[in-house]
């Protein structure tokens, strides 16, 4: 052990990395950047060929740098497991999905610990990076390490650290995200310190690899019970008649006791939505319901459903149905400014309004190409003859290249799911954005005019397609919502 210590301070060791995805691609070219040789694994084929190409899949890795360490000999990519033999040490970032019945699929792990446990060799250094349940790494991938004879913490060294990485995130990188580790032995969290000082600036140790795995779960799922909390206030505001948006940055003005979340169509990404899952599988096995993940993961989960409701009304207002009406959903990844789709509740959303006989089309500069059950799309530009033709525009991404006054200003109807109406515009907007909520009435002259660029606050009031007065609003508002409470069975 003293010997790989020794290696990595003088930047000898030659590192592996399992997984060349979006944490494990970034992890390997930061140990490249940082002076080691680094091998990475994949079983992938076309993935591999083009990273030794040079070629870049993944918008948080920088194309220049990867071409010149490829380019240089210090990074090469591989499918060949047998080359795990040579390395010094090996970073498992590998996918841990959900099974259609939400049970943790594992067998990304289990097959990349055989391939690692088939060549492990004395000296070597193992960690776990991939999100799992607590005691995947002492309950599952010790015993396989170990079953060639060689012993944790003296022969080789085992720990696990959580990834943190959040795509599209420019003030926090590899480099300046603390990283959680524990080890199976304190010989293990002494050598994969060390390892990982070597590219993050804060290594926060702990007692026991399985605190290491409780803490991203924890993190996690306080994300996703959160969101969930105000995915449900916005279906109270949305029955008292309030703005949630407001009564959220209100709250937040809160200086201490108070952390803003914000409502939306549901969750995405390959963490919030299923990492919580992990947690609440283990438990049941032993015999305890976790139910602030199941809670949060029900009202997440009918978020979709309550953003399509939501459609429905704003078009019933204008005497129009769901059958027939062209709707165009802006933004269909799962968050801001990235293109991933992976869990993206704009699938749901999309998927539902087919179902209602909708002819839905879509707009997202991230997102060329989307995969649905049954069809494919392909993103149209965004422009001013799209925005009028469509009866409705629902925004599920606020991605920042889309001028959000303009939108709200030019189409008939919008029903924004992110507020980014209201963020982008200094103006009033009219009835004809729903954000999220109905909008609430107010008394003010309206200046936000459909179909038009945006008008200054001095211009004339419009009127919104159907008047509705505030008793009738808030009568036919309470009425949807008792509607939807009883297709849900509540
Ligand atoms: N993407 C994120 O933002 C993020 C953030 C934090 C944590 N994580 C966690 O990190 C892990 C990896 O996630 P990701 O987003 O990088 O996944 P990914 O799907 O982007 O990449 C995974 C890569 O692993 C490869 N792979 C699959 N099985 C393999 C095997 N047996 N051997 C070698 N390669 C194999 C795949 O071909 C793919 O290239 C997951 O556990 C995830 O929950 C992801």
């Amino acid at each position: 052990m003293r010997d790989l210590h020794r290696r990595i301070e003088q930047r000898q060791a030659l590192i592996g990395v399992v997984g060349l995805g979006y944490v494990g691609l970034l992890l390997a070219v930061e140990f490249a950047r940082a002076g080691f040789w680094v091998i990475g694994f994949d079983v992938d084929a076309a993935r591999v060929a083009a990273l030794n190409r040079g070629m870049c899949h993944i918008p948080d890795v920088d194309g220049t740098v990867l071409r010149q360490l490829v380019e240089s000999g210090t990074f090469r990519a591989t499918g060949n497991f047998d080359r795990l033999a040579d390395v010094d040490a090996v970073s498992i970032c590998v996918p841990t999905p959900l099974r259609k019945t939400k049970d943790p699929d594992i067998s990304y792990v289990v097959s990349a610990a055989e391939q690692i446990a088939r060549t492990l060799h004395t000296g070597e250094l193992v960690v776990l990076e991939s999100t799992t349940y607590p005691g995947t790494t002492e309950e599952l991938l010790l015993p396989m390490l170990e079953s060639g004879g060689l012993r944790a913490g003296s022969d080789f060294c085992l720990a696990f650290s959580p990834e943190r990485i959040d795509p599209g995130n420019m003030r926090y990188g590899v480099h300046n995200t603390p990283k959680v580790m524990g080890g199976i032995t304190p010989t293990c969290l002494e050598l994969a310190t060390a390892l990982y000082r070597t590219v993050v600036e804060t290594v926060v140790p702990v007692s026991s690899p399985r605190s290491a795995e409780l803490v991203k779960l924890l993190e996690n799922t306080f994300r996703a019970v959160n969101i969930g909390m105000v995915n449900e206030l916005a279906q109270i505001a949305n029955i008292l008649g309030v703005d949630v948006w407001e009564v959220i940055e209100a709250a937040a003005t809160k200086p201490f006791g108070f952390l803003p979340f914000y409502p939306g169509p549901g969750l995405g990404g390959h963490c919030i939505p299923i990492d919580p899952h992990y947690l609440a599988w283990k438990l049941r096995a032993m015999n305890y319901r976790a139910r602030f993940i199941e809670l949060a993961s029900e009202v997440n989960g009918e978020m979709p459903r309550f953003v399509v409701n939501q459609i429905t009304l704003a078009l019933n207002e204008r005497g129009k149905c769901v059958n027939g009406a062209h709707i165009l959903v802006l933004g269909v990844a799962y968050k801001r400014d990235v293109g991933d789709v992976r869990e993206a509740p704009a699938v749901d959303v999309i998927e539902l309004l087919r179902e209602r006989h909708a002819c839905v089309t879509y707009a997202d500069s991230h997102v060329p190409v989307l995969t649905l059950a049954d069809a494919t799309l392909y993103a149209k530009p965004l422009c001013d003859e799209i925005l009028d033709a469509a009866d409705c525009v629902v925004i599920l991404t606020d991605h920042t290249d889309v001028d959000y006054e303009w939108v709200a200003c030019r189409a008939s109807l919008v029903v924004d799911t992110r507020n980014a109406t209201a963020k982008a515009t200094q103006i009033d907007l009219g009835d004809h954005v729903w954000r999220l909520v109905r909008p609430a009435y107010r008394p003010r002259p309206l200046t936000c005019h459909p179909g038009t660029t945006p008008s200054r606050p001095d211009q004339p009031a419009c009127s919104s397609p159907m008047q509705t007065t505030p008793d009738a609003l808030r009568l036919s508002q309470v009425e949807a919502q008792i509607q939807y409470n009883e297709a849900r069975g509540l």
